[in-house]
């Protein structure tokens, strides 16, 4: 009984409460625990920026030690977990794989199956940071058969990545400080961003106290949709596109203008981001940054979305809607200079965010007022009616 009110796509339902991430979408604001996202991307890390989100507060030279040492432990896959990858088909998509292996973690950790228990959720938090790299470059590794590479904890965790990532053995690989750099800003601009889609989705499986491996793993999975982390893939699906037909941006955008056409200008728009998207900003001039350093600057993709973007923002379609670019219009362009492959944009963007996943189902298992999350509907079904037996159907 009592009134329920609809509110679709829950655009006016704060579900929590939380102390981690601020958004002004009206002025382009972030803050991460009260540092502007500018700043963090400029100066800290990706491992500082998860010991803040997950934490409260940056840490000190000592605990950073501290938590890079712990998570230096923890980034080999049990040998078992490795045999997931055998089974897999050769063309499985690498979002399915990161998802599947992740929740595959709590089958071989018992000790992470209590929320309540604090030794068992910081040590599944530190096995998370940890593995869930590894695991993604052997899902790149599996796609290419290639040898799945150890990690090498002289590296820093981004390194580590791109080395079990990109080296073939027999041979040396030195990881590029530049692509290095750039993948660390890019996980930090990633690293939270409140009650999105997927992050609601890991304290929604949370709240019912399921593990942390297996809130992450329903996390992964809502993150893969091309309205989600997986528009990253789906803008350069796009671009490649519009090259191949010849460059024609305006063309484009009058089929995304026609709504019967059913296409979107991915990369476009957002929920809460009603002027710009902070993160997009920074973004840009990194794209023209890396791919200036990595010797790529005429790339005729970034051409093509520097076009795009320009056109479309003196549209009065985009204009009226309020769409500006956001946090995955550019990433793709400086993945591909990079030489990931489109089907791991979406898991560089897992990767990114795991942190702040992490940090909100903290936050709600030790929250009094947490009690499960359990949404109300509005029945349109039919009325009332009596079973008619089989044979008078
Ligand atoms: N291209 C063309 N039209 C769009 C777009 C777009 N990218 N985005 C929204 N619109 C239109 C939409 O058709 C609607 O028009 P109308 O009012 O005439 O019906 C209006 O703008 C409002 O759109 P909406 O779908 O109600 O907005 P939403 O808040 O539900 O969706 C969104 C937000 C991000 C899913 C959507 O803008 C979109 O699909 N963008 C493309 C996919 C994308 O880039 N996703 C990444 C989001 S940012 C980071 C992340 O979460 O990964």
């Amino acid at each position: 009984t009592g009134l329920v009110t609809l509110d679709s796509g829950f655009g006016n339902t704060a579900a929590y409460q939380s102390a981690i991430t601020f958004l002004d979408g009206e002025k382009g604001i972030l803050r991460y625990r009260g540092y502007p996202i500018e700043q963090l991307a400029e100066k800290s890390t990706y491992l500082e920026v998860s010991y803040l989100l997950i934490n409260g507060e940056l840490p000190t030279a000592q605990q950073l030690e501290e938590f890079k040492g712990e998570i230096a432990r923890h980034t080999l896959l049990h040998e078992d977990v490795k045999r997931f990858y055998d089974g897999f088909p050769k063309d499985a998509h690498p979002m399915a794989m990161l998802s599947s292996v992740v929740s595959a973690l709590s089958t071989f950790y018992q000790d992470s199956h209590n929320p309540f228990d604090d030794r068992q959720v910081n040590l599944s938090t530190i096995r998370l940071l940890a593995k869930l790299p590894t695991i993604a470059a052997y899902a790149h590794k599996k796609a290419l058969g290639q040898p799945f590479l150890y990690p090498d904890n002289n590296l820093g965790l981004v390194e580590n990545f791109l080395r079990m990532t990109f080296a073939v053995p027999p041979e040396d690989y030195d990881v590029d400080p530049v692509v290095a750099d750039a993948l660390d800003k890019l996980f930090i601009l990633h690293a939270d961003h409140e009650q999105n889609c997927s992050t609601s989705t890991v304290r929604l499986v949370g709240s019912s106290q399921a593990n942390l491996f297996a809130s992450i793993s329903a996390g992964i999975n809502a993150l893969w949709g091309p309205l989600h982390g997986g528009a990253n893939s789906a803008v350069l699906e796009m671009l490649e596109a519009i090259q191949a037909d010849g460059g024609d941006v305006d063309k484009f955008i009058r089929e995304v203008k026609d709504k019967t056409s059913g296409v979107r200008l991915m990369g476009f728009g957002h929920r809460v981001y009603k002027n710009f998207d902070p993160r997009a900003k920074i973004i840009k001039q990194a794209a023209h940054d890396v791919l200036a350093k990595l010797g790529k600057g005429n790339d005729p993709l970034l051409e093509i979305a520097l076009k795009l973007e320009e056109h479309a923002l003196s549209d009065d379609y985009f204009v009226s809607r309020k769409l500006y670019p956001n946090v995955d219009f550019y990433t793709g362009i400086i993945y591909r200079a990079m030489g990931f492959p489109t089907e791991m944009f979406t898991v560089l963007f897992a990767l990114g965010r795991l942190p702040g996943w992490i940090a909100h189902w903290r936050e709600m298992i030790k929250d009094p007022s947490n009690r499960i999350g359990r949404p109300r509907q509005i029945y349109t079904g039919t009325e009332i009616r009596d079973y008619v037996a089989l044979e008078s159907r």
